[in-house]
């Protein structure tokens, strides 16, 4: 079975602040109906390892009936890629309406929770395989820019350590040329002075030594 479908009542107990089924419930059925799906394939214990392309089209209201299909798009070695489609409407109209899609992989795991091939799933009807090209193109788009959007971090966290080192040389160079500068002031030998200058702020008897007689000496 590459597809399955859960029907239920929207109980009060799922109401967010508007009135309405909270989006968070509405993803934890989607998480539910692709786990019963990917699991009834696989035949073993599955795990959800990405959710994306989610589009909450229409509110779904408390007292709907709600519909939660789940269908196989394509398989890979161990990943199982889902299509889930939300359906509710007024159980007095009977009319359902789309209200959420998503996209959802899981990949069938052993008891260490290591991932483990799964059987490949042939879609057969041009619906199928539109939905099969569909899931794989939208699936092949997000892991790209996950790509893209992980390459740029690295990029701007590289960017900045070269900043903070740039920063440092050209406080080192500021300090150096400080330096310089009271050297050349004082007219001494720079070779010379620079060691003995940093010497002598840290050791006051031998800056209070060296002092020209008469300027600031205590009598
Ligand atoms: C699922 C898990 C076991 C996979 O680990 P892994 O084998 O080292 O991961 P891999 O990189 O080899 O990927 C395994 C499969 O997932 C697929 N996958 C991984 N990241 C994916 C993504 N972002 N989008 C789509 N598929 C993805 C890979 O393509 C691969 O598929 P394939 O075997 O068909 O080629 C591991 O990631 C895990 O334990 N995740 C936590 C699952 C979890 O706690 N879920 C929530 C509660 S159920």
């Amino acid at each position: 079975m590459a597809s399955i479908t859960m029907r239920f009542l929207a109980e009060p107990s799922t109401v967010n602040f508007g009135g309405k089924v909270h989006g968070g419930t509405v993803m934890k059925w989607i998480d539910e109906a692709g786990y019963a799906c990917a699991t009834h394939w696989a035949k073993r214990y599955c795990v959800t390892v990405f959710i994306g392309s989610v589009r909450f089209h229409r509110p779904i209201m408390i007292g709907d009936l709600v519909e939660v299909e789940a269908h196989l798009a394509y398989t890979g070695n161990s990943s199982m890629n889902i299509s889930v489609e939300v359906r509710s409407g007024d159980l007095k109209s009977g009319e359902l309406h789309k209200t959420t899609e998503c996209l959802i992989v899981f990949v069938a795991v052993d008891a260490d929770g290591k991932s483990m091939p799964v059987d490949a799933y042939s879609p057969s009807t041009p619906g199928e395989m539109a939905l099969a090209a569909r899931a794989k193109a939208h699936l092949d788009a997000s892991r790209a820019a996950g790509a893209r959007a992980a390459a740029s971090e690295a990029h701007a966290r590289g960017a900045a350590s070269a900043a903070i080192t740039s920063a440092i040389d050209a406080s080192s160079i500021s300090a150096v040329a400080l330096d310089t500068a009271a050297v050349a002031a004082s007219g001494r030998d720079e070779h010379h002075v620079v060691p003995e200058a940093a010497h002598l702020r840290a050791d006051p008897d031998v800056a209070e030594r060296d002092r020209e007689p008469g300027v600031g000496r205590k009598p």
